[in-house]
């Protein structure tokens, strides 16, 4: 299995220590990678916002406010620093569609299996990747997250790990899921100028190969883009029917 240390740096992001140093430090919020708003169309796309949302290493991101701002209505935030639960539990008191527990993804066994319509991850997976054991640490988080989602449900992982990183962990065939990839730009990305290529719709899925690797000829407008996993969970029943809630003007 690939492992992307290159794209570690020093710090031991899957470390507890490290994070609750970092969140008695920095006061406020940030979201990392993308805002929810160029995530709502990919969010509004693949989740009801009736299903019940586990946020995996939710941090001290705006995202989970913003998604209940935009119609979600259960949003079960976890998070192993329990400085960052605290903060958060605080400052979202009077807003019981949020909840907030302290956990280790690694192990979920306080939720019973089959509990979510939706995990989402913003960077989580990618800071156990920068940890210690990190395949089997990503393989404990990924059964867990295959254990907790119904059947249909989606695990929306948002990274910076490219398919021949990442997908050696998502394709195990126990998960059994249906992975579709899109690619968007970081924010503040702009084109060349006197680009000729035509603009690439952020909202088509990018091709991918039987490996599960990005096709050969598939050009990356922005070299430091991010990469959206849409892992939906099959079962024998909508193996073949898996729909997506329909992209109208609303969602866009
Ligand atoms: C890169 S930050 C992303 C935070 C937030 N999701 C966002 O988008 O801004 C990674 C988060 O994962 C949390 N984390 C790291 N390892 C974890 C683990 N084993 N279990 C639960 N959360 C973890 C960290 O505390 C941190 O809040």
């Amino acid at each position: 299995m690939y492992r992307d240390v290159s794209s570690c740096n020093t710090y031991d992001y899957g470390d507890a220590v490290y994070w609750d140093a970092r969140y008695l430090q920095e006061a406020g919020s940030f979201d990392w990678y993308q805002r929810y708003a160029a995530l709502r169309p990919f969010v509004r796309k693949f989740i009801s916002t009736s299903a019940s949302v586990l946020m995996v290493g939710c941090g001290n991101a705006v995202m989970s406010e913003d998604m209940i701002k935009d119609g979600y209505e259960d949003i079960m935030n976890i998070d192993i620093s329990s400085v960052a639960i605290d903060i958060m539990r605080r400052k979202y008191q009077f807003i019981p569609q949020l909840k907030y527990m302290q956990m280790d993804v690694k192990d979920m066994s306080f939720f019973p299996d089959e509990k979510f319509g939706a995990v989402v991850d913003k960077g989580t997976l990618d800071s156990l990747m920068c940890g210690t054991d990190a395949p089997i640490s990503a393989a404990q988080m990924l059964g867990e997250v295959s254990r907790l989602l119904k059947p249909g449900g989606v695990y929306l992982l948002i990274t910076y790990g490219d398919p021949k990183v990442r997908m050696p962990h998502l394709m195990r065939p126990s998960y059994n899921w249906k992975i579709t990839l899109f690619i968007i730009p970081r924010p503040g990305f702009e084109r060349p100028e006197g680009c000729s290529t035509p603009e690439k719709s952020y909202l088509e899925p990018a091709p991918l190969t039987d490996q599960g690797l990005l096709s050969p000829s598939f050009v990356m407008e922005d070299p430091d883009s991010h990469f959206i996993y849409v892992c939906q969970k099959m079962d024998d029943l909508n193996l073949n029917n898996a729909a997506p809630y329909p992209l109208n003007t609303n969602v866009l």
